[in-house]
């Protein structure tokens, strides 16, 4: 019997998918092991919002590249309609579209991946899953048809992962301008006696600087 596949979760692998893009067949997750993957899902081609977020991922794909992330969009559409409209964007607006987006026309990748909502009829909601290089799911966001995404966003979570793995910190809101430590980063909480000896002993060197035991922060 078919083992029964949930919704993929955050921590789990992205499901295994053989994909028809506008840049060929790709075979998600492993096409993109080693890279952040950015893969957002938009209601339909031919539509404002989804023209002014394609328009905007566009504008940073430099910067999500130098952050070794690649984007890849998805639509219950065709291939020749993602075409048309990418070129419609590029004749129109000026911006070539240069990142693969999914042709799910039989919506086989959204049912997978749970991206049909009570609100979005036979179309995909506005979501977005953050894939890591491991290929696990780190971040999954749903945005309504009406609302507009912010790829501003998108490139401070790719950096605050970046620095959560690297350093084994945690990120505070709206960083790196968080009203009570700035710049500065989370020291994880600390899970026994011993751990909280040690953080008492950093903060007396100045290692670290804390509210109180389980709220310390540091420069990195
Ligand atoms: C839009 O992208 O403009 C849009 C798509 C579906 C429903 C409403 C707006």
């Amino acid at each position: 019997m078919e083992e029964e596949k949930g919704m993929p979760l955050i921590g789990d692998k992205f499901p295994e998918i053989k994909v028809q893009t506008t840049h060929g067949v790709k075979n998600l997750p492993d096409d993109y092991k080693g890279k952040w993957l950015i893969l957002f899902s938009h209601p339909g081609d031919f539509t404002p919002v989804c023209t002014t977020e394609f328009y905007a991922f566009q504008k940073r794909y430099g910067t999500f590249r130098e952050l070794n992330t690649e984007l890849l969009g998805l639509s219950i559409d065709q291939v020749q309609s993602h075409l048309k409209w990418t070129e419609w964007i590029e004749e129109n607006l000026g911006e070539k579209i240069e990142f693969p987006i999914i042709a799910d026309g039989t919506g086989k990748v959204a049912n997978r991946i749970g991206l049909i909502h009570a609100s979005s009829g036979t179309a995909t909601v506005r979501a977005v899953f953050i894939v890591d290089p491991k290929s696990i799911i780190r971040a999954i966001l749903y945005y309504p048809a009406e609302l507009g995404r912010n790829m501003d966003e998108f490139i401070r979570m790719i950096k605050g992962f970046q620095k959560s793995d690297a350093e084994g910190v945690a990120i505070p809101a709206n960083w790196p301008n968080n009203e009570l430590i700035k710049d500065r980063v989370i020291v994880p909480p600390a899970g026994t006696e011993n751990a909280i000896k040690d953080r008492k002993e950093k903060e007396k060197k100045g290692e670290i600087e804390c509210y109180d035991w389980w709220l310390c922060h540091k420069k990195i």
